[in-house]
This record gives C-alpha cells, sequence and structure tokens, in this order.
C-alpha cells in the first residue's frame, strides 16, 4: 500500500534506482506524477527500470534513465548535467547504489574489501557532491540508502559494515553543511525487504536463514517495497521540512533485536527480566 503525495513537476533522482528497493522507490515517485531519473551501471537494468517505470507512471509523470557507474566521478557528474537538463533543478535525490557479498574478514582479499568501499561510501560521496551544484536551494531533500550492518556489526560483512557506518556520517556531516543552504540530508536504513537481491544474497540464501531471519523481527514479518518507498515519500516531501540529519530504520524493529544476543551473552539482563 503506498502512501498519496503529489510530486507533480519535482524532479527525483535515484542512483542505483534500476532494482530491487531502490527501483521501488523510483516506481513510487512516478507513481505520483514526478519527473524520475533513474541511474546504474548497466544499460540492460536502465532500460528495463525505464520500461517499467512508464508502465506505472501516473499522468504527468516523466522519465529518464542515464548509465552511470557510482565509482566514476566525472560520469556521476555527467549524468546529472544531462538529467538536469532535461527535468529541471533536483528536489529529491536518492543515493542507493551498493554492492555486497557474504565473505569473512580473513578470508577477502583488498580488492574485495576496497570494491565495496568504492561503490558503497566513496560512490555515495561522488553522487552527493556532484548532485549539489543541481539540488534545488531551498527546499532539496537527500535521502542515502544505509543498512542495519552501519550500526549493528554483522559477521562476514566487514565491508559493507565500514562503508554503511561512513555513509551515515556523510549523512549527518552533510546535513550540517548544507543545512543553511536548505537542503536536508536524511538516511534510510532498511531491514530485510523480501524479493530484493540483498535480501536473498545476504540474508536468506537458505529456506533455514529466511526463517531465523523472520524471527528477529519484532513485527514478525518482511518488508514490502512500499514500506520503504512510503518512507522515501515522505522525507521527499514538506512533510519532513524539519528532519535532517537523521537515521530512521525502516525494519519492523529488527534492529532492536540484534543487539539482545551480545547482551544475554555478556549476562546483561533489564530490570525485571527473568533469571
Ligand atoms: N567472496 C569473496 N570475494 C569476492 C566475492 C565473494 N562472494 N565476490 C567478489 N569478490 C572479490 C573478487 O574476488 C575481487 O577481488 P580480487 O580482485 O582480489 O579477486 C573483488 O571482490 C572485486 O570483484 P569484481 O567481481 O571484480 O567486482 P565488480 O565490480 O564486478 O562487482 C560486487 C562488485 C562484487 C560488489 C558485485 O557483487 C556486485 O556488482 N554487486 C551489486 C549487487 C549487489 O551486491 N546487491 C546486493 C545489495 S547491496
Ligand atoms: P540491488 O537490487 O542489487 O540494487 C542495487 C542497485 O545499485 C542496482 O540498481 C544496481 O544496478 C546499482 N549499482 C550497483 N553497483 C553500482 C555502481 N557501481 N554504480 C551504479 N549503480 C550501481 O539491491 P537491493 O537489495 O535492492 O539494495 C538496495 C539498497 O538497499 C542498497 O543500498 C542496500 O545496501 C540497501 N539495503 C537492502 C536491504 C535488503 O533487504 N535488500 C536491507 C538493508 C539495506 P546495476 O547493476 O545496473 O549497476
Amino acid at each position: 500500500m503506498q502512501i498519496d503525495l503529489d510530486y507533480a513537476d519535482r524532479h527525483v533522482v535515484v542512483f542505483g534506482g534500476t532494482t530491487g528497493i531502490n527501483f521501488g522507490i523510483a516506481q513510487a515517485f512516478a507513481r505520483q506524477r514526478a519527473r524520475v531519473t533513474v541511474a546504474s551501471r548497466r544499460q540492460e537494468n536502465v532500460d528495463a527500470a525505464v520500461a517499467a517505470l512508464a508502465a506505472v507512471r501516473e499522468a504527468g509523470a516523466e522519465v529518464h534513465g542515464v548509465v552511470a557507474d557510482v565509482r566514476d566521478f566525472d560520469a556521476v557528474g555527467a549524468a546529472f548535467a544531462q538529467s538536469v537538463q532535461r527535468f529541471g533543478p533536483v528536489d529529491v535525490l536518492v543515493s542507493g547504489a551498493a554492492g555486497n557479498f557474504l565473505c569473512a574478514a580473513q578470508a577477502m582479499s583488498s580488492n574485495g574489501f576496497k570494491v565495496v568501499v568504492d561503490i558503497d561510501l566513496v560512490g555515495s560521496f561522488h553522487v552527493l557532491r556532484q548532485a549539489h551544484a543541481h539540488l534545488r536551494k531551498p527546499g532539496a531533500s537527500v535521502i542515502q540508502i544505509t543498512a542495519p550492518q552501519s550500526f549493528v556489526p554483522m559477521r562476514y560483512q566487514a565491508h559493507a559494515s565500514a562503508a554503511k557506518a561512513g555513509v551515515d556520517q556523510l549523512t549527518r556531516t552533510l546535513a550540517l553543511e548544507w543545512g543553511g543552504e536548505g537542503i536536508r540530508v536524511n538516511s534510510i536504513s532498511p531491514g530485510p525487504i523480501d524479493g530484493t537481491e540483498g535480501f536473498r544474497k545476504l540474508m536468506a540464501p537458505t529456506a533455514e536463514d529466511r526463517a531465523f531471519a523472520l524471527g528477529q523481527v519484532p513485527l514478525q514479518r518482511f518488508g514490502s517495497l512500499d514500506d520503504i518507498a512510503n518512507l522515501a515519500l515522505f522525507l521527499g516531501s514538506p512533510y519532513a521540512a524539519y528532519i535532517s540529519g537523521a537515521l530512521i530504520p525502516c525494519d519492523g524493529g529488527g534492529a532492536l533485536e540484534s543487539v539482545k544476543p551480545a547482551l544475554e551473552a555478556a549476562g546483561r539482563r533489564g530490570p525485571g527480566a527473568a533469571g
């Protein structure tokens, strides 16, 4: 179920917006009549996303796709120049391109660590840095897509945990630096979102893992694309006009549950807890 907010004549750029969670966000904005630019590395993903968005968009919405790898600073700059020429200054920027794989730290190559940091952290800097000149001032909303491992370390994700922690500090730092220009910068931290590459690859590669992951969510269900897209629609809107520098989990309470085993292992219990 999607909330209803009118984005007519607003330009929304979604980096990494061609599949999964970020595509769900792009789709939600297209349904709210925005002018949507999606960007990612692979031409086939860009083409497929543009075609799918064209099929769901409401009257007035327009869609544009650009191929750019977030690791390439100049390519990211060219992507903004091209999209702004077509749709005007950027009202909402979603930065969500990421890569990840499970690997124990002692088995990870230097390049394996570096590639994830380059995409998730350096790539986010490239996107926000190149966007700045094109953001509507005042009024723009920047939304970074982070992950729970930015604040709850996860085994076999040393690279992504470190990179996403950096993404969150980038959010906070730029909220400080850009607040005076009327630009808000926030992070969304999705929980396990069913049907996505990240969920399948990292959290639920097997049926057993899937059942375990469900047990970690206090609300007892996996998230949907709309759960995340609704928060993005809200953060991009004037209803969120006084929210900046925030990291907002959208995870059914899952991040709370992940710290429990560590506390229990340390023998610490809350007041009134049994045992
Ligand atoms: N285990 C251990 N190391 C791995 C690995 C794995 N599963 N997958 C990749 N690597 C290592 C490679 O061996 C290589 O290191 P090396 O040169 O020392 O051998 C390094 O990572 C780069 O791999 P490469 O395949 O060249 O990178 P890429 O730029 O083509 O792809 C990834 C980037 C690896 C992050 C790829 O998984 C990707 O494109 N992911 C995007 C989608 C995604 O992960 N979505 C999930 C949600 S974020
Ligand atoms: P996904 O479908 O793999 O989406 C990743 C997107 O980024 C794709 O559009 C991909 O397209 C693009 N991308 C990857 N590398 C890129 C690069 N170097 N340059 C430009 N674009 C690049 O993954 P997802 O699971 O939906 O995850 C989306 C975001 O949510 C990520 O930031 C992830 O960390 C976060 N997240 C996901 C979950 C979850 O449950 N899935 C949970 C927490 C956080 P191309 O391949 O065409 O480049």
